[in-house]
């Protein structure tokens, strides 16, 4: 009986330690954060989502939706996100960090569809120069092995993409204004 009493006592004492309780309730916490964080990680990769700036801001979600990626409402071979947020976790977040400057401009006001075009070549160098480092990444996520069989190309195609190693060019070098308009700058 005695031993059963300080059992208890010694349960109790445990309970009250609130380092013990922190334990599964930090845990408990870490699960909900991450889920939250994998949820928002996931809604912000959904066009809506892009589109909810872009489509008001200027003229990128009309162009996008003239592309040959864009298929339907319902049918895209690339979404927005597909091509712009890099699939490497790291790198995924450096994206995310960075787009949180975007939020600053947008609420700024820095983009509109009247002065669109003067901002167009600083932000395409952007992405191209984010291109040229990481080899096309975005492209060649989805245009490899059987998606990108030379020997299934029309010549022009097959001659370009063979000879694309040894020039030491990426997808980007050729491809350009593949998703909006197309322009060149010095
Ligand atoms: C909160 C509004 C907002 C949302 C949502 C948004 N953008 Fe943007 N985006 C902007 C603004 C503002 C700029 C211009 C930033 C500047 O002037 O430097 C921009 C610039 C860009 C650029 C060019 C510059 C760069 O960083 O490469 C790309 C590409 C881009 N956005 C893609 C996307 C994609 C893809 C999504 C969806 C995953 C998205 N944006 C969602 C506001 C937004
Ligand atoms: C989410 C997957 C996906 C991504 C990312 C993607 N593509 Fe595509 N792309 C496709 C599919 C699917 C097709 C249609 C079938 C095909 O031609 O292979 C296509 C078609 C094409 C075509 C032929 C149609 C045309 O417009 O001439 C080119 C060129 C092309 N992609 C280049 C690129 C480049 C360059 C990138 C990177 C900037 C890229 N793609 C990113 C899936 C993707
Ligand atoms: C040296 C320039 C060059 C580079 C680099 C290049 N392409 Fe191409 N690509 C072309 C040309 C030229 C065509 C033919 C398009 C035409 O005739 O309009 C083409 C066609 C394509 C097509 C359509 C093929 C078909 O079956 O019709 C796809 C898809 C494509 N490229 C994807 C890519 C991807 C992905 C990369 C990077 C891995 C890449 N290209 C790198 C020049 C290039
Ligand atoms: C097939 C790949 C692809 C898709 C899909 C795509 N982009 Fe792009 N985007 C590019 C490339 C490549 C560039 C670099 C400039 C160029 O070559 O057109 C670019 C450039 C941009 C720029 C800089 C301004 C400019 O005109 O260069 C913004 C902003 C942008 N994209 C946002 C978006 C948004 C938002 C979506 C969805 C509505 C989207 N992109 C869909 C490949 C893509």
């Amino acid at each position: 009986m005695g031993e059963e009493l300080s059992r208890t006592q010694r349960l109790w004492r445990w309970l009250k330690k609130p380092l013990l309780w922190g334990i599964p309730i930090g845990i408990f916490l870490a699960v909900l954060a991450i889920g939250a964080f994998q949820g928002v990680m996931v809604a912000s990769n959904q066009n809506a989502f892009c589109f909810s700036c872009h489509l008001s801001m200027d003229t990128i979600v009309q162009e996008y939706k003239a592309s040959s990626h864009y298929v339907s409402d319902d049918e895209v071979l690339a979404t927005c996100a597909d091509c712009h947020v890099p699939h490497g976790f790291i790198d995924k977040m450096k994206v995310k960090i960075a787009a949180t400057a975007d939020i600053y401009h947008m609420i700024k006001g820095t983009i509109t569809k009247e002065n669109f075009e003067e901002h167009r070549p600083r932000l395409a160098k952007m992405v191209w120069d984010d291109m040229l480092a990481n080899d096309s990444e975005a492209c060649r996520h989805c245009h490899v092995g059987d998606n990108f069989d030379l020997s299934k190309q029309p010549q022009r195609a097959r001659l370009n993409h063979e000879l694309m190693e040894s020039r030491g060019e990426t997808c980007i070098h050729c491809h350009t204004g593949l998703a909006h308009k197309r322009i060149t700058i010095e």
